[in-house]
């Protein structure tokens, strides 16, 4: 069988380095394996508006932004279909069919809306269109037949519901839909990269991050304050690893190769870390290995960035062929949904005659 992902993002603000080890870094890599046939990527900024709707202009300014992300980090849009969401409105049509298939009890126990209500405040009153974002995340990628959605663990819960749905859809109106699977973040890191300050997410409000769009001073003094070991008052003082943030970041981007190259008194990352512990070696060291890391990995990604961010327009018209060629794909994929539910009245021939015939004999 054919495979194909899709997968996107809200576009609520820019996006920083927790998401390229999360997800970006493996969408190029995904992308450029030639493994899969298709790869649509979405800018939800419907979703993003079913908890932001008295705050509608964040979500457009930040359109551009996350596709100004994906274009500098290697998101090819000749290999990939980058598109936006409420362009694409038989999403809509195909959310409101899936709505009769899933109860309010499912959705209540979907522990990614329990933990998202709470920290939007909206235990007294919830957004029905917020509460039936899962629903409608079902038709994001059954609408491109997706068999893979690349997505961190928090999409975990969306998925099944998709899958339910499907085999629910499958088993009253007979196979149509295309059951996805998720595929997780490979690691621990990737799954999640703590902040700058140690805290356990970067997030934006918690201004812990590093975004793909800093400049190299802004980089070296994010790197320069990172959160290291607070017991590790003096060099020769043995140092903790654990919650270590520039240890945590060499984890998840260094290569033996840095090492040659950065600090050749030590041919791989195990060695520093020994130093380290054993004593002997300054935080000083360590972030300037990180930092030279980090500005070679970024670096490319930043040049591609404001190349596209001197020409908007282009931005905006990739967007628009994107989207144009997934809502090609989904109104296939809806023809087949309204067929099945026998919903399409004015093509079935069978329909019309067996009730002419029906009423011409009375
Ligand atoms: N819920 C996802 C997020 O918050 C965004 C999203 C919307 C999505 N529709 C999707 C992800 C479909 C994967 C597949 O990041």
């Amino acid at each position: 069988m054919e495979k194909i992902i899709l997968t996107g993002d809200r576009p609520t603000g820019k996006l920083h380095l927790g998401h390229y080890v999360g997800s970006l870094r493996r969408r190029v890599e995904l992308q450029n394996s030639g493994e899969f046939s298709k790869i649509f990527v979405m800018i939800a900024d419907a979703q993003a508006l079913t908890d932001n709707a008295d705050n509608p202009e964040k979500v457009r300014q930040n359109v551009i932004e996350v596709a100004l992300d994906y274009l500098s980090v290697g998101i090819d849009p000749e290999k990939t279909t980058i598109f936006i969401q409420s362009q694409v409105p038989e999403l809509c049509e195909l959310a409101f069919y899936y709505m009769n298939l899933v109860s309010v009890a499912r959705v209540q126990r979907n522990p990614t809306v329990k933990t998202e209500i709470k920290m939007r405040n909206f235990e007294q009153s919830i957004p029905l269109g917020f509460f039936c974002y899962p629903v409608s995340q079902a038709s994001d990628i059954t609408a491109f037949k997706a068999t893979t959605v690349p997505v961190g663990e928090d999409q975990a819960p969306m998925i099944e519901l998709t899958r339910e749905i499907v085999n629910r859809f499958n088993h009253i109106y007979g196979p149509t839909l295309v059951e996805p699977e998720i595929l997780l973040p490979e690691n621990a890191i990737c799954r999640r990269l703590p902040g700058t300050d140690g805290n356990a997410k970067m997030s934006k409000s918690l201004g812990n991050c590093i975004y793909l769009s800093d400049s190299p001073k802004e980089l070296k003094k994010k790197v320069n304050s990172m959160y290291t070991d607070p017991e590790h008052l003096t060099i020769d003082a043995p140092g903790h690893l654990e919650g270590n943030c520039p240890f945590i970041y060499l984890d998840a981007f260094s290569r033996d190769e840095h090492f040659a190259k950065y600090l050749p008194a030590y041919s791989n990352l195990q060695e520093l870390k020994d130093h380290y512990t054993r004593g002997g070696l300054g935080d000083g060291t360590v972030k300037k290995l990180l930092l030279n890391i980090l500005e070679e990995e970024l670096a490319p990604i930043r040049e591609r960035r404001a190349r596209y961010e001197k020409n908007i327009p282009q931005v905006y018209e990739i967007l628009r062929q994107g989207s144009q060629q997934a809502r090609a794909t989904a109104a296939a994929t809806l023809d087949e949904v309204r067929s099945a539910m026998r919903i399409n009245y004015f093509n079935d021939t069978d329909l019309i005659s067996s009730q002419s015939a029906l009423y011409t004999k009375r």
